[in-house]
């Protein structure tokens, strides 16, 4: 067997299931923002696997922590406790405004848990098992998996997979008055994402996300953030409802607490916890030593590094520059983001453009179909985002 670029990306698509389709690119080593393909080939990672890789690639902080957990300890089941994921929990406890922490391996399942920890809430520690509605925003994505896709407020996630789970509303985002209309005694809980990533990175407003707190607590109803996406120092705070001043009962992470090691979590408070009691949900992986130690060197990276400060600055610097090239190239339409999570709106054009990007070395991609989404690493400098600009400049030119 042959292992230039091309045979590989041939011996992966006679295997690889049929839901993907990959860019003909096969990587073979990360080296901080850049990433290397298996021709040699050079690409300034603006996608971070997708708001994944916040430390970027090969960080010795993370590198060094997961090899040396490796060598000492890699599972050891949820049956017993391991330091790491003591020391991981109180360092979300110090951070945030959560009592207790449930460890999983990605968002989809802290959605998952989120839902029943809503539901079991209602029905054990309130007495209200009638109270089982749960209302997500349109045009939101809250995972795969089947209460996931059923969440998703985006009909072409659901198509072919009905039954869906029962008892999911939807309302549209940003539209408080909607919400209102739908938040009632029959609701369990209220998901959504403060910054709406796969729909086309579309921030909440904050009298949006105020106004959904407010009518949670009228109603007692959990308010749950799916934070996935806008967590772990992405919108230059830890969690994008810091950066809000609006915190839920609820709050689901994963993507970048691994840096690229499988982690996910469910952060809540005692009175949310209040439902679930011994047994009442599990996972066998979850936060096993070896990705609590990954989340540990992530946390404790963002905070040495001061990268919250950098996500802030560069993604000014960013949106600046993408403003000055809808400027010059009227397919943008729109720039806007917090931090890191930042979407240039580019109508039919978006897929191209990435197209075109990934020819000239950088590497980006769309959200909600339209719009080109970049979710570099925190760690990258000024000097990234100019040559990213400039990058992003000659494909524009090329379309
Ligand atoms: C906001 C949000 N929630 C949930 C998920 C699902 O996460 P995972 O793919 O890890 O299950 C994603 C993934 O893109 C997401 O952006």
């Amino acid at each position: 067997m042959t292992d230039t670029m091309e045979d590989l990306v041939a011996r992966g698509n006679r295997l690889n299931s049929p839901n993907y389709a990959p860019a003909p690119v096969v990587f073979d080593h990360g080296d901080g923002v850049w990433l290397v393909d298996a021709d040699g080939n050079r690409y300034l990672d603006f996608m971070a696997g997708i708001a994944v890789c916040a430390l970027g690639h090969n960080h010795p902080a993370l590198t060094e922590a997961i090899t040396d957990q490796a060598r000492r300890l890699l599972h050891v089941s949820n049956l017993f406790y391991s330091r790491e994921q003591i020391e991981l929990m109180e360092a979300l406890e110090a951070a945030t405004f959560a009592d207790r922490i449930f460890f999983c391996n990605s968002g989809a399942e802290a959605n998952e848990a989120a839902f029943k920890l809503a539901r079991r809430f209602q029905a054990h520690a309130m007495d209200r098992p009638e109270k089982t509605e749960i209302l997500s925003m349109k045009k939101s994505f809250h995972g795969r998996t089947l209460a996931a896709i059923t969440a998703t407020g985006q009909p072409k996630y659901h198509k072919g997979f009905a039954p869906l789970a029962p008892d999911f509303v939807y309302s549209p985002f940003n539209d408080l008055e909607a919400a209102l209309e739908q938040i009632g005694p029959q609701t369990a809980a209220v998901i959504v994402e403060p910054i709406q990533g796969e729909g086309g990175v579309r921030p909440g407003t904050r009298e949006f996300l105020a106004g959904l707190r407010q009518a949670c607590d009228d109603v007692e109803a959990l308010l749950i953030f799916d934070e996935v996406q806008t967590g772990v120092g992405r919108t230059g705070h830890l969690f994008a409802y810091q950066h809000y001043d609006v915190t839920p009962d609820v709050l689901t992470v994963a993507k970048g607490l691994g840096g690229g090691v499988p982690l996910g979590a469910v952060l809540a408070t005692e009175r949310a916890w209040s439902g679930w009691s011994r047994g009442s949900h599990a996972s066998t992986f979850g936060g096993n030593p070896l990705a609590s130690r990954a989340g540990l060197a992530v946390l404790r990276t963002i905070d040495g590094e001061g990268l919250l400060e950098n996500a802030r600055a560069r993604g000014e610097e960013l949106r600046a520059g993408l403003k000055e090239l809808a400027e010059e190239f009227p397919v943008i339409t729109d720039v806007r983001g917090v931090g890191l999570m930042v979407g240039a709106e580019c109508g039919e054009a978006a897929s191209e453009v990435v197209a075109l990007a990934r020819q000239e070395g950088l590497l980006i991609n769309t959200a909600g179909g339209h719009t080109l989404r970049f979710v570099p690493p925190l760690t990258i400098s000024s000097d990234h985002v100019e040559r990213a600009l400039k990058r992003l400049r000659r494909a524009l030119t090329k379309l």
